[in-house]
């Protein structure tokens, strides 16, 4: 019976095994001097041949980003792990229905577990790491600790959690351990992508060129879609002090936005629109029903209650208004923006006619319906007999997407999101959390999904969750459009600096605050108006990143002493549960993490209960008890589940463990038998 490998995947090996799908000639095995394990390995000298001379080699120039440490963040990133996520149902809420993730710990991990499970499926990631702004990150990939004791350890923290080092600019890896750090993690992160898949990152001045070349490096230039500015304040308070006193202050934070593939293209993204107070003046005509056209100057100046406000407001002569002062007009007059608004489809502005209205015409003066790929124009011809589509004011009108959203004249918003601020304004309140260290507005995070239009039901990850804001966003988008959108939360469970609110509230960690956000804003979000589509999925898993559930026996047999029976020495961890070896199985197998899960105690043949566990029915079934007989074995094999798994040790005897395979060969031959 196979053993799973109760690891993280080596990701080396999965892109030796990618070059052998292309050039199997160039693969071969080896042995690995330090382990004297045989592995695959690259025969450069082969594929440099099938590569004839169009190799960079040595110190020859080329065009590329590098930094010292570039190298070990990649072996950092492919590199297996001997860990698990351990759920915490305790910290969770509808922990056997819902399909959302709160993963406490470090990232690098998280993303590594999630590798088999999650590979191309997630639709959209957001990201607002740390911007090493001298103060925000502290540079910790030593894999044993938390950041937290990792910072005590080497004296960078004192006991009662005060921080003594983070990465300033003296220290000379300054852009380096940044580098470092982000890159291994995007380098996870893009794997997680799905083919039609997007990813924002958040980013200040600090770090934006360099996050940009980097995300150049790895999704590749030609996925660059855009840079987006976020006006995030305003020339204000202590900022204008600063100023005056001839400093450009800083108004923007970016949004850099990647996809995966051109897959991404071929869906229809959604445009987003600001409220614009001035009026178009290209609006000038005027639809009459009986087909004839008029301007909208002249209507407006024959309409009782305009014509009287056009006078009273100082426009002296009535018959000179033109929609040239419209726009002083409507700051003074309520009837002229009633007028305007009673009558979107009749105001109208000339514009190129579709390419199927060629060799139409109309009379002069007059305009005519045309109905071509779904649409209705409206055509009239010039003096100069060029045929023209009149657009009507209401294809302009509609709800902004403004932080107050406003029905009127919009323009179509392009990479300058402004009026962010007044969201900063009220940021601290949302989601009834305090979180200092740079929480996102939540509209931010739910137009950036609404623009992609990718998600549907898709999975969003978030890997540098803070205060859970991406988790908040998809609740609100979802209770909007009907979505079912569900979320991958990654936290480290950092200790809040103890000067921090969120200490004095009393949470232990950071991943703690964000789940109790996440519980808030369910709940909040739920109990408003909510589309009916929507499964009202508020709950979350809650994991956390823990060492194996395995002893070191179970990844070196060999070294068993001469004295321990194979077979009887335990490799399971004490303290670890059935349910705890469940979760590291189901990742190891690449498992969706948030099927449902049942446990039932069956009886074996001699009356005695086994636990046993059926997630989603039979996408796996896992009896770790000991002393499972062949009537078990049989009775799970009945229910012919896809993967099935045992405890090694926990047969009741050597001939059970041998029937096994026999067994499910007869009764279910298509289920995968293993063991731990
Ligand atoms: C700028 S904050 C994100 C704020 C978030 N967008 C919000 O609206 O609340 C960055 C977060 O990343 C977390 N973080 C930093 N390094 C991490 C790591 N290696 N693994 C997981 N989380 C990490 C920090 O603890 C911090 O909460």
């Amino acid at each position: 019976m196979d053993k799973l490998k109760m690891h993280s995947p080596d990701l080396s090996q999965d892109n030796i095994a990618k070059i052998r799908e292309m050039f199997p000639g160039c693969v071969t095995e080896a042995r690995d001097e330090a382990t004297g394990a045989v592995r695959l390995a690259v025969d450069f000298d082969q594929l440099r041949q099938e590569l004839s001379d169009h190799i960079v080699d040595g110190p020859q120039e080329r065009y590329r980003l590098d930094w010292p440490g570039k190298r070990e963040a990649l072996l950092l990133a492919n590199a297996p792990i001997a860990k698990t996520i351990l759920p915490d149902r305790k910290s969770s809420l509808n922990f056997d229905d819902t399909k959302n993730l709160l993963i406490s710990g470090d990232n690098l991990e998280a993303l590594k577990l999630l590798q088999s499970t999650f590979l191309g499926q997630v639709k959209v990631i957001y990201i607002d790491p740390p911007y090493n702004t001298g103060s925000d990150f502290i540079y910790n990939d030593d894999f044993s600790d938390t950041a937290e004791s990792y910072l005590r350890k080497s004296n960078q923290k004192t006991e009662d959690g005060h921080c003594l080092v983070a990465n300033t600019e003296a220290n000379g890896r300054f852009h380096s351990d940044w580098l470092t750090m982000i890159y291994s993690r995007l380098k996870l992160a893009r794997n997680l992508l799905a083919d039609d898949g997007v990813i924002f990152v958040s980013i200040s001045d600090e770090e934006s060129a360099n996050m940009k070349r980097l995300l150049d490096e790895v999704f590749g230039e030609k996925n660059f879609i855009d840079t987006i500015a976020v006006e995030m304040s305003t020339t204000s308070g202590p900022k204008t002090v600063n100023a005056q006193q001839g400093t450009i202050v800083k108004n923007v934070e970016f949004v850099h936005v990647f996809r995966k593939s051109e897959k991404f293209d071929r869906i229809r993204h959604t445009p987003l629109f600001d409220s614009v107070t001035s009026f178009d003046t290209h609006y000038t005509a005027w639809l009459n029903d009986d087909g004839t056209l008029s301007t909208l100057a002249e209507k407006m100046r024959e309409d009782n209650l305009v014509g009287r406000d056009i006078e009273q407001y100082g426009f002296l002569n009535r018959n000179a208004f033109s929609v040239k002062s419209i726009d002083r007009l409507l700051s003074v007059s309520d009837s002229a923006k009633e007028f305007i608004e009673k009558n979107l489809e009749k105001i109208a502005r000339l514009d190129r006619p579709p390419v199927s209205a060629a060799g139409q015409s109309t009379a002069l003066g007059h305009w005519k319906d045309f109905k071509t790929d779904h649409r209705t124009y409206y055509l009239t011809t010039l003096e100069n007999g060029t045929l023209q589509a009149l657009m009507p004011l209401s294809l302009n009108y509609r709800m902004s997407d403004d932080y107050k959203p406003k029905f009127g004249r919009t323009v179509i918003r392009g990479d300058l999101w402004k009026g962010f601020y007044q969201d900063m304004g009220n940021v601290a309140k949302e989601g009834g959390v305090s979180f200092s260290n740079g929480k996102k507005p939540v509209r931010l995070i739910k137009q950036l999904m609404k623009w992609a239009n990718n998600t549907r039901d898709g999975i969003v990850l978030d890997f540098f969750a803070g205060s859970g804001t991406t988790a908040h966003a998809v609740f609100e988008a979802n209770a909007e459009d009907g979505y079912n959108r569900k979320f991958i939360m990654v936290q480290l469970d950092e200790t809040p600096d103890q000067k921090s609110s969120a200490a004095n509230e009393g949470y232990e960690t950071i991943a703690d605050l964000s789940a109790e956000r996440i519980r808030r804003a369910g709940k909040k979000t739920a109990d408003g108006e909510c589309h009916a589509d929507w499964n009202r999925d508020i709950g979350f898993r809650m994991l956390r990143v823990d060492t194996s559930n395995m002893k070191d026996v179970y990844y070196r047999p060999d070294e068993l002493k001469q004295s321990d029976l194979p077979g009887m020495v335990d490799n399971v961890k004490e303290g670890r549960t059935a349910e705890d070896l469940l979760f590291q199985v189901l990742v190891d197998w690449g498992v969706d993490l948030t099927l449902p899960i049942r446990r039932e105690t069956i009886k074996d043949g001699s009356g005695q209960g086994k636990t046993v566990f059926f997630v989603d029915d039979n996408a796996l079934v896992a009896c770790f008890d000991r002393g499972v007989t062949e009537d078990l074995v049989k009775e799970l094999a009945g229910h012919e589940p896809l993967r099935v798994v045992f405890r090694d040790t926990g047969f009741a005897s050597d001939d059970v463990k041998i029937n096994v395979e026999q067994i499910f060969r007869q009764l279910s031959p298509t289920t995968e038998v293993k063991s731990i």
